[in-house]
């Protein structure tokens, strides 16, 4: 590819200005208040996308939020890339912990990105990795150097589950059909060591309640006598891991993949200092599964932990009360063949059936999705090789994530194509944490490789 440097050069402050305007609209998809903001960051995207020369561009509704469709198809029996990735961000809380507001987009220079990082809500996950999509495909249009056919598929509700994709993936299979489907919503291991993304955790994400007495009592007169719904909850959860910190429910780790030793060998030769990750999050020692590494136990094995718990007083002061009822939000982090809606079932069947006589267990079901891995041998993933080799200078190491983006599977699936997960943040860009940002420098890489994907992805298709 031509002058993709100077280009990027030429037009660096419009590039990450365009961004921070997006990065003004809180697409908070998990809030309703939020609905006409969610709605006006699909209008700019497909603007955007027009810009970029697309030459079909919409807007699809969905029972949900739109997803954001546009193509440009330059001949039929050249390979189309899919490009997939989401507008919608995280609530920003808690707000308080942020140095500058989440909405308010600003460049700031950290240890990690002495070129300066975008602070702002989304800046990472997604919008800004996103944009670097839209930008390349601007780059390669304006230069009369796009070597393939382009569709993107833009959605607004990644971050609560994707539930509209997926319907719209099953009804829109012609529509969306392609030879290899491209994401920029990961990570890689450092700046100077590119990585690929070659697996991710499926997900199994659950609510939880228990229900003692049929009010509050008097802790005093009442305490004691009867089951304490807190009390309870709190060891039932206690209970779903053993002393080895393995998951008790039974038959949870029935279909977990073993990898080989090899397997894991290989692994262990990415660059980790369990120094560094220890000082990064002022923790003293690590915690997990008995017999597996920090890396292993954060990406091919399953979890199960809180993400939030809640019941009684929790204002200013003390109440003596015995709450009726606890509540907890759980999610379940699984690997490549455990079914996350038979996971669902044994977490339920199981978590019933350890309730004490005294309290009424519910569990209900939030959402889901199946995990994923992709062979590094396929054309896809050597053109993104390729890619990095050339921007980076160094062929990027494949490794398994431990996030989730559930809807990769789906795609599989009803689309019959591999995804590759071409990822340029950090782990330290602070994703759905107060604070996320994302580096100038990555924002601008990702746009100069992302064009040589397409272009290996092509030559090495014919
Ligand atoms: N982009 C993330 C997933 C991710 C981040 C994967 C970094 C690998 C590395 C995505 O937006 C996300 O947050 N996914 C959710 C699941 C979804 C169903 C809410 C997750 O992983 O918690
Ligand atoms: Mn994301
Ligand atoms: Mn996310």
């Amino acid at each position: 590819m031509k002058n993709i440097q100077a280009y990027v050069n030429q037009h660096k402050d419009r590039f990450l200005n365009e961004l921070l305007e997006l990065l003004k609209i809180p697409s908070i998809s998990a809030d309703s208040a939020y609905e006409s903001e969610v709605l006006k960051t699909a209008e700019e995207i497909k603007n955007s996308l027009e810009k970029a020369g697309c030459n079909t561009v919409e807007i699809c509704q969905t029972k949900g939020y739109p997803i954001v469709y546009g193509e440009k198809i330059i001949d039929k029996n050249l390979p189309t890339v899919l490009v997939y990735g989401h507008y919608d961000v995280q609530p920003p809380d808690p707000l308080d912990l942020w140095d500058s507001p989440p909405f308010e987009p600003v460049i700031k220079n950290t240890e990690l990105h002495p070129e300066g990082a975008i602070f702002a809500r989304g800046a990472c996950d997604d919008k800004g990795q996103m944009f670097m999509h839209v930008k390349a495909m601007e780059f390669m249009t304006a230069t009369n150097q796009l070597p393939c056919n382009v569709k993107f598929m833009i959605e607004g509700e990644e971050e609560v589950g994707s539930a509209s994709l997926a319907d719209f993936v099953k009804e829109n299979q012609d529509k969306l059909s392609n030879d290899v489907i491209l994401i920029s919503d990961t990570g890689m291991i450092a700046k100077d060591t590119p990585s690929i993304t070659t697996g991710l955790r499926g997900l199994s994400y659950v609510e939880v309640e228990v229900t003692g007495p049929n009010r509050d009592l008097h802790s005093g007169l009442y305490g004691g006598a009867v089951a304490n719904p807190i009390n309870i909850l709190t060891k039932m959860i206690a209970s779903l891991h053993d002393e080895n910190n393995h998951i008790t429910i039974p038959g949870f780790y029935d279909k977990v993949e073993e990898l080989s030793k090899e397997e894991r060998a290989e692994m262990a030769k990415a660059p980790f200092s369990l120094e560094h990750y220890k000082k990064a999050l002022d923790i003293e020692a690590v915690y997990g599964e008995a017999g597996y590494t920090t890396n292993e136990r954060n990406s091919i094995r399953p979890t199960l932990d809180v993400n939030g718990i809640w019941g009684g007083y929790t204002g200013e002061g003390a109440k003596t009360v015995i709450a009726s009822q606890a509540f907890a939000k759980i999610s379940m982090r699984l690997v490549p063949h455990q079914d996350w809606i038979e996971i669902t079932e044994l977490f339920k069947n199981y978590f019933e059936s350890i309730a004490p006589k005294g309290v009424t267990v519910k569990v209900t079901p939030h959402h889901g999705g199946q995990g994923y891995v992709t062979p590094i041998d396929s054309i896809g993933y050597q053109a993104a090789s390729k890619a990095y080799s050339d921007t980076f200078g160094k062929t990027p190491i494949p490794q398994r994530s431990g996030g989730s983006i559930p809807i990769v599977s789906l795609f599989e699936q009803e689309l019959k194509s591999k995804t590759i997960l071409m990822g340029f943040g950090l782990d330290s860009d602070a994703i759905h944490s107060p604070n996320e940002h994302f580096g100038v420098w990555n924002y601008f890489k990702g746009i100069e490789t992302i064009p040589l994907f397409y272009k290996y992805f092509t030559e090495l298709s014919q």
